[in-house]
């Protein structure tokens, strides 16, 4: 495997930035959890504007705990939405980790997924602050997971500051979490037609996306772009999957 030009990837980070200890934490972090190739400026520039607030917060994650949690953070995210038949898809990092091994990659500091545009409206109305509780042979003691959406989650464009993420999906016991993205179509949109985009810029044609893949990760159900392939090197470059010419 390739692990070059994979460091470079910016991870999105996604502990709590309104808990101190964490910050300071994540500041004075020992060599490995930074991502080598990026400066704290860009790390900085990638925190969430839209924080959980300290309300989850117990303490420091290892790296070991702090894997074993995105791993159930994404694992009952995915479960979750496909009881509630609600269409989400792996983007970025965790496409990538299902790439490589249907995994999330090892040096990965955060997540997010994406889904549509009724799949919020249908959160937002029927079930923003719910909490979930799961037990099973990754999570031996109960742990809740809370689904929050943001109050600007139906707008269809960001506004002058606030967020762009649409809905979080938080470990009560860390404080994880992970950030979900409404894909919208987008009719102003200079790539013309079908063009879909995120509020955080991600932008995607239909024909890329629809129809999804069925596939597992970590494990669980999981859906995928259809034309994955091209999206992963579109936005990691073919050395990002073991490809080079
Ligand atoms: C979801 O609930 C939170 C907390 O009560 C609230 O701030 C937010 O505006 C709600 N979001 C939507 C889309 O209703
Ligand atoms: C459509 O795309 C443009 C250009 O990327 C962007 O400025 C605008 O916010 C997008 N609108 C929606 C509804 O996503």
């Amino acid at each position: 495997m390739l692990l070059g030009p994979l460091l470079l990837i910016p991870a999105l980070f996604s502990i709590c930035d309104a808990l101190p200890l964490q910050k300071t934490a994540w500041k004075g972090a020992p060599s490995g959890s930074q991502q080598p190739g990026q400066s704290k400026e860009r790390i900085d520039s990638l925190r969430p504007k839209y924080s959980c607030g300290p309300r989850f917060y117990r303490r420091e994650l290892t790296d070991a705990e702090r894997t074993t949690a995105l791993k159930n953070l994404v694992q009952t995210y995915l479960v979750t939405l496909n009881d509630l038949g609600i269409e989400t898809w792996l983007v970025h990092n965790t496409l990538l980790g299902w790439w490589w091994g249907k995994q999330i990659l090892p040096w990965v500091l955060g997540i997010s997924a994406q889904l549509s545009e009724p799949g919020v409206f249908f959160l937002a109305a029927y079930y923003n602050m719910s909490t979930f509780h799961f037990r099973g042979p990754g999570i031996p003691r109960e742990r809740r997971y809370l689904l929050e959406l943001s109050p600007h989650a139906r707008d269809r464009e960001q506004t002058d500051g606030s967020s762009a993420v649409d809905a979080r999906w938080i470990d009560t016991s860390s404080g994880l979490f992970m950030d979900v993205y409404a894909v919208r179509y987008n009719l102003t949109h200079p790539g013309g037609e079908g063009m879909l985009s995120c509020k955080d810029g991600s932008k995607i044609k239909d024909t890329y996306l629809f129809p999804l893949r069925k596939t597992t990760f970590e494990g669980v159900p999981a859906r995928i772009p259809y034309r994955y392939e091209e999206l992963l090197m579109a936005e990691y470059g073919k050395g990002a999957l073991g490809k080079l010419e």
